[in-house]
């Protein structure tokens, strides 16, 4: 067993330096499947650690398929490891294709084909065309200053953000965003509250970044903002994804915001909202935005441009209070956060010419369609093996499992079979949920589509269950 140091890695909770060497021993080959780790009792022994950081260590890697529990014979590496990596990203995850060709399911795009290319290639034509000497210059590492104000316009009037172009920073994309957040605020060794299960790619980029991270559980009505208050008052920033919960798809309830809010004034802590695709939404009118309610100025708020245009972009945004406007600006300066200007001014040539909150009313419609065109197949071919958890907005579905099949194991499968579904153990941390199948509704163009798309899903579902049946019958 390679050795983990738990010293060295400061400010990271004790349980996930032991999760994060043993995954780092897994990638780099040093633990093969079928070796035989530590029982918990000696790791701890070893590290100097209470049983109980171990146990939950070993119970997320279980949990993620790292690990196979065997009783009394032990913990060993699984057999069948999933196929994914500590830094990979789920969008990322799915399997390269000729030029990132998408697969059926895959989170994280909007309807690909429904973006208005001809008229996105008219306006950064024109735009190409009128680039003068300043275009070919560095950008501003703000961003684009009209950009900076058609987001405001978009925001005040669609999202009930109230702010002024200087509060606003365009970032490549939301990574980005969240480590400008990072460094400006200082988050090395500081905690974070964190929503369990919580998106997969800022967990890693906190961790990265050496952040304390709080995983807190999500209900029926979002974060459990009583639980971080008991636990960890005085982390300095709550991560949150109000309007549809990443992934559940909840909505964090008014009096939740409201407690958060008054944490955050409480304890001179700060939230960052991530409004990533609080736009669609197929029961009643959109969410406000929490930032909308946040008298105290306390809130961060990230949008991004991914999913309203393409994600191949990159461009996302942050507004952050005005007592932090300068430190951000040292930052991004310090930092050159730039972001090409020809893409900014087309973005800003879409905003205000009106074009993005047409598309927005078109997206709405065809989402709404396609989201039940996937729901209707699932439901016709899956009764009895899975069941859809509807949820009044986004762009992913949540389907949970009826029978005892790791969700890990199909969406491995289900990748060989073309189809790009995360497991959603992967996004949890500590919340010991039922597994679940995440997957996205935007490309799913017809109802044949739909089905057959669901019936390639559900034999992939049968095949894994009869492996494991056949496995199980094996080890009797
Ligand atoms: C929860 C969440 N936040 C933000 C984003 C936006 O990421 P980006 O701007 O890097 O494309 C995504 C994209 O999938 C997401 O799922």
């Amino acid at each position: 067993m390679p050795s983990v140091n738990v010293a060295t890695e400061p400010g990271l909770p004790k349980y996930l330096v032991v999760y994060r060497r043993i995954r780092s021993a897994i990638d780099d080959g040093q633990l093969r499947p079928g070796d035989r780790v530590p029982s918990v009792r000696a790791l701890a022994a070893e590290l100097n650690l209470a049983r109980g950081t171990v146990e939950t260590a070993y119970e997320l890697l279980i949990s993620e398929g790292y690990l196979t529990a065997r009783g009394q014979a032990g913990t060993i590496i699984a057999l069948d490891l999933p196929a994914l990596t500590m830094t990979s990203s789920p969008a990322e995850n799915a399997a390269p294709t000729e030029r990132n060709q998408p697969l059926a399911l895959q989170m994280g795009l909007p309807a690909l084909d429904a973006f208005p290319r001809k008229l996105w290639s008219r306006l950064i034509t024109q735009r190409a065309r009128q680039t003068d000497i300043a275009g070919l210059s560095f950008s501003d590492p703000r961003g684009y200053a009209p950009l900076r104000s058609a987001i405001t316009t978009y925001l005040g009037l669609y999202r009930g953000v109230q702010c002024t172009p200087d509060q606003v920073f365009i970032c490549t994309g939301y990574n980005a965003v969240l480590e400008l957040v990072c460094e400006s605020l200082e988050m090395g060794g500081q905690g974070c509250w964190f929503e369990d299960p919580g998106y997969v790619h800022a967990r890693q980029i906190l961790l990265n970044r050496g952040v304390e991270l709080i995983p807190l559980p999500v209900d029926g009505d979002g974060l459990r903002v009583e639980h971080g208050i008991r636990l960890h008052p005085a982390a300095r920033l709550a991560l949150v994804t109000p309007a549809h919960q990443s992934p559940l798809g909840v909505a964090l309830s008014p009096e939740r915001r409201r407690a958060l809010l008054d944490w955050a004034q409480a304890q001179s802590s700060w939230v960052l909202e991530d409004d990533y695709d609080s736009e669609f939404r197929y029961r009643g009118r959109p969410l406000p935005a929490l930032k909308s309610q946040d008298v105290h100025d306390r809130a961060l708020y990230a949008g991004t441009f991914s999913k309203m245009l393409f994600p191949g972009l990159r461009l996302a945004y942050l507004v952050v209070p005005r007592e932090l406007v300068e430190r951000f600006e040292q930052v991004a300066r310090l930092w050159r956060n730039r972001c090409p200007e020809l893409l900014q001014a087309t973005v800003s040539d879409f905003l205000s010419q009106g074009h993005f909150t047409r598309h927005l009313k078109k997206m709405r419609q065809l989402y709404s369609v396609r989201r039940a065109l996937l729901v209707k197949a699932l439901e016709e071919l899956g009764g009895g093996i899975v069941k859809v958890d509807p949820q009044a907005g986004g762009i992913n579905l949540l389907v949970r499992l009826l029978i005892g099949v790791p969700d890990f194991r199909i969406a491995e499968q289900a990748r060989v079979a073309g189809l790009s579904i995360e497991p959603l153990s992967r996004w949890q941390l500590l919340s010991g949920e039922e597994g679940g199948l995440l997957m996205s509704f935007t490309n799913v163009a017809s109802a044949e589509q739909a089905a057959e798309i669901a019936g390639r899903l559900l034999a992939v579902i049968a095949a894994a269950r009869a492996t494991d049946q056949d496995k199980a019958q094996g080890c009797r």
